[in-house]
């Protein structure tokens, strides 16, 4: 299918399960379908939190392998960084122009903090930097630029994803047709993997199980899952958090086997045992390649270099159309 689909991730720490099975495992099936696949690297992104020259680098190298680890095709998609694409940072201060303070207010990162502030008792704006208040417009410049239809997601990114296709009807109304309309692709079945303590698994809780890392890790993680004080004995809920994260790496008949013990009764050691074993499993195949493409450093370089020309190649017809629609075109 001729559709473009692009996606990004923000090199703000390391990738985890919840990033896998929400962002980068839906986009690579996405990959298969489609012939003009866009998928980057957010790094300025995530200068919002990351603050450190170092970790920065060591973020977008873990980001990077991530993806080829798990199957991305850098010859089939264009895989690049966004630093990488000065047309993006173009984009974003036209598009600063056009889109209202207001609309910016109710974006959902700007809002949590302010109301976090505010039950805290402090300035409402302590701890907002532009960036975090400019995210979307940055965002929307990532998404218009390479004329995005499909932009495959996790719930929390539905809201930007609509911002971009507002920005673009307020571009679209006062220059004419110049940007395509994008629109979010969320799978139900992975709308929000729960981390370690029930809540969305997320980087900034805390509650987060890192894609690779070693099994002793894995397991010691999975062990530290919230349960209560029931006895094996004992029914167990079949949505618990133990349940959810099993569906993830195992096949529809081993779920229905899993529920049905947990109908019966079974010890949680028992029940994190068999979800360490299944996660372990399916995660060491891609383990293994992760952590060699992690040590070669230059191959990343390289193809993310590579990704970058071809990504440029089209930014610059877009954006050349931009010039010309608002009259700051050089011939
Ligand atoms: P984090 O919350 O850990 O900082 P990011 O915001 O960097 O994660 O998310 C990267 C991608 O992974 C996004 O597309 C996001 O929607 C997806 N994602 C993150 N956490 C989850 C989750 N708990 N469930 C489903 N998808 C998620
Ligand atoms: N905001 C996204 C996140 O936090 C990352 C991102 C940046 C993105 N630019 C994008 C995702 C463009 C999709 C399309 O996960």
């Amino acid at each position: 299918m001729k559709e473009i689909v692009l996606t990004g991730i923000k090199p703000t720490g390391t990738p985890h399960i919840a990033n896998y099975f929400g962002a980068i495992k839906p986009a690579l099936e996405m990959a298969e379908k489609f012939d003009n696949n866009f998928y980057f690297i957010a790094d300025y992104h995530a200068l919002n939190t990351i603050k450190s020259a170092e970790e920065l680098k060591k973020h977008t190298y873990e980001v990077a392998a991530t993806w080829l680890a798990c199957g991305l095709d850098p010859k089939k998609v264009v895989f690049y960084r966004q630093s990488d694409i000065p047309e993006v940072f173009e984009l974003n201060w036209i598009l600063c122009n056009l889109t209202p303070k207001g609309l910016m207010n109710r974006a959902h990162a700007y809002k949590a903090m302010v109301q976090k502030n505010e039950e805290e008792g402090v300035d409402s704006d302590a701890g907002v930097n532009m960036g975090l208040y400019n995210y979307p417009i940055l965002m929307a410049a990532d998404i218009l630029l390479f004329n995005t239809n499909y932009v495959p997601v996790g719930q929390d990114q539905k809201q930007h994803v609509e911002i971009a296709k507002e920005i673009a009807r307020y571009f679209n109304n006062k220059y004419g047709e110049v940007f395509t309309y994008p629109k979010e692709i969320i799978r139900d079945e992975v709308k929000t993997v729960p981390g370690l303590d029930g809540r969305k698994m997320s980087k900034s809780y805390g509650n987060a199980i890192e894609l690779f890392c070693e099994p002793s890790v894995l397991k010691k993680k999975i062990f530290s899952i919230v349960t209560d004080s029931s006895l094996p004995t004992d029914p167990k809920p079949t949505d618990h958090m133990i349940m959810e994260l099993y569906k993830l790496f195992a096949s529809a008949e081993e779920v229905k086997e899993l529920e049905n013990k947990f109908k019966a009764g079974i010890g949680w050691g028992e029940a994190k045992k068999i979800l360490f074993e299944k996660s372990n499993e399916y995660l060491t195949p891609l383990r293994d390649k992760y952590n060699e493409i992690y040590e070669n450093k230059e191959k990343i370089d390289e193809i993310l270099k590579s990704g970058a020309e071809r990504a440029r190649s089209i930014a610059k017809q877009t954006l050349k159309k931009v010039r010309i629609a608002i009259g700051a075109d050089r011939e």
